[in-house]
């Protein structure tokens, strides 16, 4: 089994779904989980920081916290997120369409900068893992904003990965098929039926499938820099 102990992880979005899972395999794997959510945990294991990844007073508040009790940061898993009120775009909802942006794109680099610094200081490296979607690498009908904030994290973490690749902070972004967790509940039935339909495996992923995914990334055996291709012309480009 891959080998986290001594690590420290925070995970947002850590009290449910796919996040839960992967704070829950930490655990597991010897680490020290967070989780930096609005709502706490059913779980009495899981370490809970109130947080908003939309507010940087609430982040720095966060590592402020989880720094004084155990003095490092080596994981960020930035996975919170929410769904969208799915419309072509004639019919966009420009409140929801903020949102959506604000917490599934934004709060993912906000809360990558207030940690990082944190690594930085540190200077002995970690392992960044941020939530893209296969919306953000794929069309989906009447998506919008999800689909946007999702290729928009799957790039940004590119251009980050080559920025910290020789300061030994790793920069991966998971992009999951349709995962079986709440959030899909806020869907209408119609819209998850034909996401299982799209799946190969024909069936759901179960949130414990990604957050595997999401432990080995986070761990020393991931710890070469796999993505950074060097081009002809000696500039960088992550894949
Ligand atoms: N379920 C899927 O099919 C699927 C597929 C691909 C990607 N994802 C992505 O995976 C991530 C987790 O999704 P999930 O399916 O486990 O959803 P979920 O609804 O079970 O969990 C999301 C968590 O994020 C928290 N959250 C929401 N807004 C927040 C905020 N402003 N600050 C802090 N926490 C906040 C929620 O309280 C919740 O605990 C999301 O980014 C989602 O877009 C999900």
């Amino acid at each position: 089994m891959i080998d986290l102990s001594g690590k420290v992880a925070i995970v947002t979005g850590g009290s449910s779904g796919i996040g839960l899972a992967t704070a829950q395999g930490f655990l597991k794997r010897g680490a020290t989980a967070v989780s930096a959510d609005l709502d706490s945990p059913d779980d009495g294991q899981i370490e809970f920081v109130k947080t908003d990844v939309t507010n940087p007073e609430s982040l720095q508040k966060l590592v402020k916290t989880v720094v004084d009790k155990y003095h490092h940061i080596d994981i960020l898993v930035a996975n919170a997120g929410i769904a969208e009120k799915k419309a072509p775009v004639s019919e966009l909802d420009e409140d929801n369409w903020q949102k959506v942006i604000n917490i599934d794109l934004t709060g993912v680099v906000l809360t990558n900068k207030y940690v990082v610094k944190q690594m930085e200081k540190q200077d002995s490296g970690g392992s960044v893992i941020n939530m893209s979607s296969i919306l953000g690498l794929v069309g989906g009908p009447k998506s919008q904003a999800y689909s946007a904030a999702k290729a928009g994290v799957a790039n940004y973490t590119k251009s980050q990965a080559v920025t910290y690749a020789a300061r030994g902070i790793r920069f991966n972004a998971v992009a999951p098929g349709y995962v079986n967790t709440p959030l899909l509940k806020t869907l209408p039935k119609e819209t998850t039926d034909a996401m299982i339909g799209k799946m190969p495996i024909g069936r759901l992923a179960e949130p414990e499938e990604i957050a595997n995914v999401i432990a080995f990334l986070a761990s020393d055996e991931a710890s070469i820099v796999t993505g950074a291709v060097v081009s002809a012309d000696g500039g960088y480009t992550a894949v």
